[in-house]
């Protein structure tokens, strides 16, 4: 562990600050941590670089089309597709968690496509790093 001296304006340090109150991170340093985390995995996603993350999903299975379309579209990227958790929230609504791995912009095309399948309420990538 190093230690260094940061010099910032006092917007910027408010900005920190609320950070760490709003992320409820322990102080500055974890701050700047996952600052720096969260850049360079998004500069991993920008480079196409080997990655995983999480596809959500929402949708009503009554609509029986968007589950077709959905398993037809999971069945192109086999190998992007780690494992799929289905829960049942309610009597029309299904929640969907797609754990997927592989090449960035492989994984982005995938869940775009997921994602605006027409019936689908909501969809999200939850971009994240193999390590
Ligand atoms: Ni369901």
């Amino acid at each position: 562990m190093k230690r260094f001296g940061v010099s910032l304006e006092d917007n910027l340090l408010d900005e920190l600050d609320s950070l760490v109150e709003k992320h409820r991170v322990p102080n500055r340093s974890q701050a700047i941590r996952y600052l720096i985390r969260k850049n360079a995995i998004q500069e991993k996603w920008k480079g196409n670089e080997e990655v995983s993350g999480c596809i959500v999903l929402v949708y009503d299975h009554h609509k029986r089309d968007v589950i077709n379309k959905s398993m037809h579209i999971q069945h192109i990227y086999p190998n992007a597709v780690l494992a799929v958790q289905h829960v049942h929230l309610d009597h029309h609504n299904c929640l969907e968690t797609i754990a997927v791995k592989g090449k960035a912009k492989k994984l982005q095309e995938l869940a775009d496509r997921l994602i605006s399948l027409k019936g689908m309420k909501h969809g999200e990538l939850v971009m994240s790093t193999i390590g």
